[in-house]
């Protein structure tokens, strides 16, 4: 079974067709990174705009790279929220067309769910109970997955998402945008331990806050450009990334640890961060948990994860109707 997976819920119009679930037979992603860069954050109308412009072209570039004709494809998957309701639009009414040509059953797939089911592509279908910290653009909330499909919220962020940090703070200091990759590389070279950041509500429940972290960073870089001092900028990216990451990792494993999970999924394109990666290794591993985290390319918005759980909802027999509605605030958690 074939299912062709479109993915436009921000900035990326993405295209992925996978086979019998679990084997990625393509994946596409058009960025519009490019045209959003000026603005330093998306811009939702050039976002739908930009969708429109991509998306035949993307399928038929998915379609050609696994070598195979709509024809060849058992069913349609799309995002149907959560994010962009202008950009959703556009790939949920494609794909609707693409179901009704080709007579093809419609999958409404859910981003976030997504974002963890994208691990079966490289480890096998997941098999619950699994805890899940999905972190992106987005997005920051910590799950347990009871069942296939089911989640059940434990922790999220009551201000701003991982992703949003980090590229607010990019900017602020002069990156280019997607921050987080910027932060990322400049990261490489800084001492973590250089500025003592805070870690909020590092104690407290399975809650981030993170906008406390983004002022003391500002309020930082301000002070020491009064006092005639030069920040180094790798430290500043370094120390900032490790308050974010320390906070995560502590979170996900005393959650795993209060649940009784014993394997973590770390999804979303934060999870592309390479220092997050290596600490949640690194701690799962002493905590004796099982980690599973998506190749970088299958982190962030892709529409391989789209096309993966869609296979999962055909599988279970949850198709949607031609008259899928989309969905900006969808949540992952019943
Ligand atoms: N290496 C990285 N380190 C930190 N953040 C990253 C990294 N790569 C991507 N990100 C962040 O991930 C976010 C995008 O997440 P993604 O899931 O692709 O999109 P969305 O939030 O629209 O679902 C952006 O905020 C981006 O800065
Ligand atoms: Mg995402």
């Amino acid at each position: 079974m074939l299912v062709l997976g479109v993915e436009t819920s921000c900035d990326e119009t993405a295209v992925g067709i996978v086979e019998d679930r679990l084997t990625l037979r393509s994946n596409v992603v058009a960025s519009q990174a490019e045209l959003h860069a000026p603005f330093g954050g998306v811009v939702p109308e050039v976002a739908a705009r930009a969708h429109l412009d991509l998306m035949l072209p993307t399928v038929d570039q998915a379609l050609v790279q696994a070598g195979v004709g709509l024809s060849d494809v058992d069913a349609i998957a799309v995002t149907a929220g959560p994010g962009l309701v202008g950009a959703l639009l556009v790939g949920v009414s494609a794909a609707k067309g693409l179901a009704l040509a080709h007579d093809l059953p419609l999958l409404g797939v859910n981003h976030l769910r997504a974002h963890v089911e994208a691990v079966q592509l490289e480890h096998g279908l997941l098999e619950p109970p699994l805890l899940a910290l999905v972190v992106s653009g987005g997005h920051t909330s910590i799950v347990a997955m009871d069942e296939h499909g089911t989640f059940r919220q434990l922790g999220a962020t009551i201000d701003d998402a991982a992703g949003e940090a980090f590229d607010k703070i990019a900017r602020f200091i002069g990156l280019g945008y997607p921050g987080g990759p910027e932060i990322d590389r400049l990261a490489q070279g800084g001492n973590p331990k250089a500025f003592a950041f805070p870690r909020a509500m590092a104690a407290e429940g399975y809650d981030f806050s993170l906008s406390g972290l983004k002022t003391a960073v500002i309020r930082e870089l301000r002070r020491m450009e009064a006092a005639g001092e030069e920040p180094d900028l790798a430290d500043v990216a370094a120390s900032f990334q490790e308050a974010i990451v320390d906070v995560q990792v502590l979170k996900t494993l005393k959650a795993a640890g209060a649940e009784g999970i014993d394997t973590v999924v770390l999804a979303g394109g934060v999870a592309a961060n390479r220092r997050l990666r290596a600490r949640m290794e690194a701690e799962c591993e002493a905590n004796g948990q099982r980690l599973l985290v998506p190749s970088i390319p299958l982190c962030t918005d892709n529409g391989a994860m789209v096309a993966a759980s869609g296979s999962n909802l055909l599988a279970d027999g949850i198709t949607a109707r031609l008259d899928l509605a989309v969905d900006p605030n969808l949540a992952l958690a019943e």
